[in-house]
């Protein structure tokens, strides 16, 4: 009996020892006090040294893109350090070409501040805010995707191009203990600033879009950061090719609505690639843009459907009617939403028809 208590004793006592160290080492070892970063040689910041650079930026309501969140894994928070920063890490080596490495262009979610330092980000991002909204509708617009609409709350209005994209908060939920942020394009219109159109599609063991599909509701709260992003519509007189798949959509709706509310006259070509008929949407927004825009057609090609299904429009991969239509390929721009596969197989396909690259645009999702 004897041993026992003197064997927890003695357990208590390292147990409490190693805390002591532990608060110790905390207090001193990783106190780096106040910190400035200096952004575009002009802003200061005075920060408290040993956070992230991306979570010191966002408590000072500075939002750099972060589409994992802060793992490492997205390359989304690249910037450029001038000075302080330390040794690139080799978590960093595998997001950040050599090029980029020379430049200086790190990783601000693997950056621990604890010296001052120096940063360039794009001007733009002085523009992104925090927002927060009500969810005014969520519902079902295929078996796995979701329309959202989300009034912004406080008479709060939200500036973007359209093509641009938003971080959407996950709060921690019955399936995760943790808060997330994920990107998600806008499908609005920017002229209406009060609201943003999600849509998004459901992602197997996800945390984000589990937390979309299973658990947001209307009325409840969210918040969101943005906009981000340099997949946006450019202003000229070519012609548009524009390519998506599923969720793809969101980006290049909102890049027609843009089109309409604007009376931009443009040839307009939208190939939207499906499996099936259920994972068709927004049939009816498509037939009315094809009305009401200068001159513009939705070109819909359904992959997965048999010679006996009764279907008019395109069969077989969204490439095979997009190959139909690439005569006089160099006076042409191409808009491209997708998966990453996709966009790849695309991107070819437009260069070696003489596309000129730099007039290609676009979001691998
Ligand atoms: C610029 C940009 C814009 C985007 N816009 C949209 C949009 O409009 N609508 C939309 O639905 N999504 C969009 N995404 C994708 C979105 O940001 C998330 O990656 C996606 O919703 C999955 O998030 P999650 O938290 O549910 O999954 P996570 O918890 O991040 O991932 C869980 C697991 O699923 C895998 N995974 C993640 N995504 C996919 C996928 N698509 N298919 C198969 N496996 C996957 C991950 O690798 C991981 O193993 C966009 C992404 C980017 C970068
Ligand atoms: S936030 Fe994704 S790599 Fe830094």
């Amino acid at each position: 009996m004897n041993d026992i208590v003197s064997t927890i004793a003695i357990m208590s006592g390292i147990t409490g020892f190693l805390a002591f160290l532990l608060t110790l080492a905390k207090r001193t070892v990783g106190d780096y006090g106040m910190v400035d970063i200096t952004i575009n040689g002009k802003k200061k910041l005075e920060v408290r040294g040993g956070d992230t650079l991306l979570s010191a930026l966002s408590s000072e309501k500075i939002f750099i893109p972060s589409a994992c969140g802060g793992k490492g894994t997205c390359g989304y928070c690249k910037l450029k350090v001038i000075e302080g920063g330390g040794a690139i890490l080799p978590m960093e080596e595998g997001l950040i070409s050599v090029e980029e490495i020379d430049a200086g262009v790190r990783l601000a979610c693997q950056i621990k501040v604890k010296e001052p330092i120096k940063i360039e980000i794009p001007e733009d991002l002085f523009n992104v805010r925090e927002y927060k909204a009500v969810v005014r509708k969520i519902e079902d617009i295929t078996p796995k995707i979701k329309h959202l609409v989300l009034d912004i709350l406080e008479g709060g209005e939200i500036d973007f191009k359209p093509g641009q994209y938003v971080q959407l908060v996950a709060p921690p939920y019955a399936e995760s203990d943790e808060s997330v942020q994920r990107a998600y394009s806008i499908a609005s219109c920017p002229t209406d600033k009060n609201f943003i159109e999600l849509i998004i599609g459901y992602v197997e063991g996800g945390v984000c879009t589990t937390y979309v599909h299973k658990y947001l509701k209307e009325g409840d709260s969210v918040s969101f950061n943005g906009p981000f992003g340099n997949f946006f519509y450019k202003d000229n007189d070519r012609e548009m090719i524009m390519v998506a798949a599923g969720t793809g959509m969101a980006p290049i709706l909102s890049i027609l609505r843009a089109m309409k509310s604007s009376g931009i006259e443009r040839r307009c070509l939208f190939f939207f690639g499906a499996k099936n008929r259920d994972d068709l949407f927004f049939m009816d927004k498509m037939q009315n843009l094809e009305e009401s825009l200068f001159d513009f057609e939705f070109v819909p090609a359904l992959s997965r459907i048999g010679p006996e299904d009764d279907w008019e429009g395109e069969r077989g991969r969204v490439t095979e009617p997009l190959l139909k239509h690439l005569e006089h390929i160099e006076n042409k721009e191409a808009y491209l939403c997708g998966s990453p596969v996709m966009i790849d197989a695309i991107v070819k396909l437009l260069i070696e028809k003489g596309m000129d690259e730099e007039r290609i645009y676009y979001d691998k999702f």
